[in-house]
């Protein structure tokens, strides 16, 4: 007789990469958006938010982001507050990999809560040339980079192996919770097994945008990964977003 599948729930997570702030990019387009997104989230065990909203040193102006996002945080706080849900929202950013970057002042400002660790992104089509580069020069001013959702990049489900050598030199991973059971999977399950029976992932999260299309769920994955690779590892990954402060 088959196994019965065994239901976890973990409770105190911590979702290190949700775009939550209202009119700040892509995600919440306002706070009613991130009130829905924020209760979402508590019942699926989350109670502590990194917002992440999207910043691209080539386009935006860090000081303006900062401000911006400051407001946004305040906002639905305080909102979150009125209402009574209990979730702590944290100052974050995804961060555009792109050399001008290292221009930039005071780099802690875009590191998740107050650590010195910085989620990255890079293009979905391509590993650009300087990335090994750029990720040393971070690492030399303090900075841990968490290359966000790799599994969407085309080069890298393509070849999960030139990731060996980023790993192995410092740089973090973090997969996207709906990566584990979406439609997308069928694609990318080569990738994600060789990350994971590798133990190359650091971090699970939402990259959650709304209540709809990319909603802030990460129990189903919780589920997935302890059936396919155990519970030690979800352990590892959800502890280490409960260790950024
Ligand atoms: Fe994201």
């Amino acid at each position: 007789m088959r196994k019965r599948k065994e239901i976890i729930a973990i409770n105190s997570i911590t979702d290190m990469h949700c775009h939550i702030l209202p009119g700040m990019d892509d995600g919440a387009k306002d706070v009613e958006t991130s009130v829905k997104m924020a209760q979402m989230a508590l019942a699926e065990g989350i109670s502590r938010i990194i917002a992440t909203p999207h910043f691209e040193p080539d386009i935006k102006n860090i000081e303006d982001f900062v401000a911006k996002r400051e407001e946004a945080i305040l906002h639905l706080t305080s909102e979150l507050k009125a209402r009574g849900i209990d979730i702590e929202i944290l100052t974050g950013a995804e961060v555009y990999l792109t050399p001008s970057l290292l221009e930039l002042a005071r780099l802690e400002r875009l590191c998740l809560g107050n650590s010195r660790y910085m989620l990255v992104e890079i293009p979905f089509m391509s590993v650009p040339i300087w990335m090994d580069e750029l990720l040393y020069s971070l690492q030399l001013k303090g900075v841990t980079p968490v290359l966000a959702h790799p599994e969407r990049n085309i080069k890298l489900i393509t070849k999960p192996q030139i990731l060996d050598n980023f790993v192995d030199r410092g740089l973090m991973l973090q997969i996207n919770a709906s990566s584990f059971y979406d439609g997308i999977a069928r694609d990318i399950r080569g990738f994600m097994k060789y990350v994971m029976k590798n133990q190359m992932v650091h971090f699970l999260a939402t990259d959650a945008h709304s209540t709809g299309s990319r909603p802030p769920k990460i129990q189903d994955s919780i589920r997935v990964i302890a059936d396919a690779y155990g519970r030690d590892i979800v352990e590892y990954m959800l502890e280490n977003a409960r260790e950024i402060r």
